[in-house]
């Protein structure tokens, strides 16, 4: 797989502002340094090694054509108007080791301009140069400051560049953080609604933007939580409602005896009865049950061994040891309506747990006829069958994948459909961990 630029690019917001941030900055910074210093600064250095040579190669020229009477006093004039030192030395004092090839501008200039032999080095623990200039009797020995070559202002430069952008950094850090916290918060309260945890303390706040995304976001959550509301109240009284005449029933069909036709009534009702508990499950949902950190592992062994005590073909292929937090009897309760659905429409069913990375994955495998692609979805949908008669003894309510898919979402995780290798339908759950 190709990387994209993008790959590298910093995921979150944070990182993203502050690369807005530091790039322009860093960029800025090298194009003045390219400007400034490889540029204007190349030039300056040319200009000071230019003069300073040129005031030497004068000196050294006057001195030349000056009676040695005048020497002394000529030195006096140009050491009180050049800054430099001068000296007459013997013509023995012309030591070739003293040359060095430091300021390689200024030896340039100074060679082009003047044919005397000289020496040059750093002196005075490297704030001084000296510069010996053999003349045809005598040695001339020039002292100026480095200064006179190069600056310091290039260091002072970089370190103030550095300096200012560190500040400059460090404060855009502390407001970015500010910024970012509120959007943090709206995300957690949306994650926190979908897995049906409450987030009581989240208020909107933070910048114009944000606040009003998060002000939609509560709205939008009222409203979702007053249709659950209403919903499962409706299901549930209507539920309950039903229940107080099939008890009646129950009484009077006892009382009728044990005919046949008072067999099928009563196994009727008890399908009834079992259909009201299925819609009282759903519509309480699991939501209120509150997560405990448990073995899965444990939990999946348990609820296999219950199927295999009744003789059911069901087993545990392998499972990874996983701990997580879990809502123990809605799990519970999600796993039997899948392994029920695999024994029901498929049979040998198949459990398997494995963990990867930072999630773990449960799959359910029957050997049956699975269900085709295109009705995939359809399955999850409350009170939807394959089977269209919806003879009760050929199959459920309909509900048993929807109530798998809201314990499934509530434990922030997904599940999916696909084919097991038996050819039969395979559950998929990934769940984070
Ligand atoms: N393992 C499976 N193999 C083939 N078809 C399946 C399988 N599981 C479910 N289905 C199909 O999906 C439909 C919906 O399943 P779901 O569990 O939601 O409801 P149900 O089993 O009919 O009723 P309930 O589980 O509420 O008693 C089933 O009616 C069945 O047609
Ligand atoms: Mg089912």
């Amino acid at each position: 797989m190709r990387t994209a630029p993008k790959d590298f690019l910093p995921k979150s917001l944070f990182g993203r502002a502050l690369l807005i941030l530091i790039l322009p900055t860093v960029l800025i910074q090298m194009v003045l340094t390219y400007v400034f210093f490889d540029r204007h600064w190349e030039t300056v250095k040319g200009y000071l090694a230019s003069n300073l040579a040129g005031e030497i190669t004068f000196f050294v020229k006057q001195i030349e054509r000056t009676p040695t009477s005048q020497r002394n006093n000529m030195a006096i004039d140009f050491e009180a108007a050049n800054e430099m030192d001068v000296a007459f030395e013997p013509a023995d004092s012309f030591k070739p080791s003293y040359a060095t090839t430091e300021f390689p501008e200024f030896q340039n200039r100074l060679r082009a301009k003047m044919t005397e032999p000289y020496t040059l080095r750093r002196i005075g623990g490297g704030e001084l140069i000296e510069i010996r200039i053999k003349l045809p009797a005598e040695v001339l020995k020039l002292k100026a400051r480095v200064k006179r070559l190069e600056s310091r202002t290039t260091l002072i430069f970089f370190l103030w560049m550095i300096g200012a952008s560190s500040v400059l950094l460090f404060i855009a850090v502390l407001f970015l953080r500010n910024q970012i916290r509120p959007i943090r918060s709206l995300a957690e309260a949306a994650d926190n609604f979908g897995r049906g945890v409450d987030t009581p303390g989240f208020r909107p706040h933070g910048a114009t933007e944000v606040r009003k995304a998060a002000r939609a976001f509560v709205i939008m959550r009222e409203r979702i939580s007053r249709q659950l509301r209403t919903r499962t109240e409706m299901l549930a009284g209507i539920s309950h409602d039903l229940r107080t005449p099939l008890t009646r029933m129950k009484l009077q069909l006892a009382m009728l005896g044990d005919g046949e036709a008072a067999k099928e009534l009563s196994d009727d009702v008890q399908q009834m009865e079992h259909m009201i508990a299925e819609y009282l499950d759903f519509a309480r949902g699991e939501g209120r049950e509150e997560a405990v950190r448990i073995s899965l592992t444990d939990l999946l062994r348990d609820v296999v061994e219950d199927y295999q005590r009744l003789k059911s073909a069901v087993k545990l292929a392998s499972a990874a040891e996983v701990q997580m937090d879990v809502r123990v009897s809605g799990f519970r309760r999600m796993l039997h309506n899948l392994i029920d659905n695999a024994l029901r429409y498929g049979k040998e069913c198949t459990v398997n747990l494995s963990a990867i990375s930072n999630a773990c994955e449960i799959t359910i495998d029957d050997a049956g006829t699975g269900i085709p692609e295109d009705k995939r979805e359809e399955v999850f949908r409350p009170f939807s069958r394959l089977e269209a008669s919806r003879n009760i003894k050929t199959g459920g309510v309909g509900l048993g994948l929807s109530i798998a898919r809201d314990i499934v979402l509530a434990h922030g995780g997904s599940i999916t459909l696909g084919t097991s290798p038996a050819g039969g339908l395979r559950v998929l759950i990934r769940l984070p961990l």
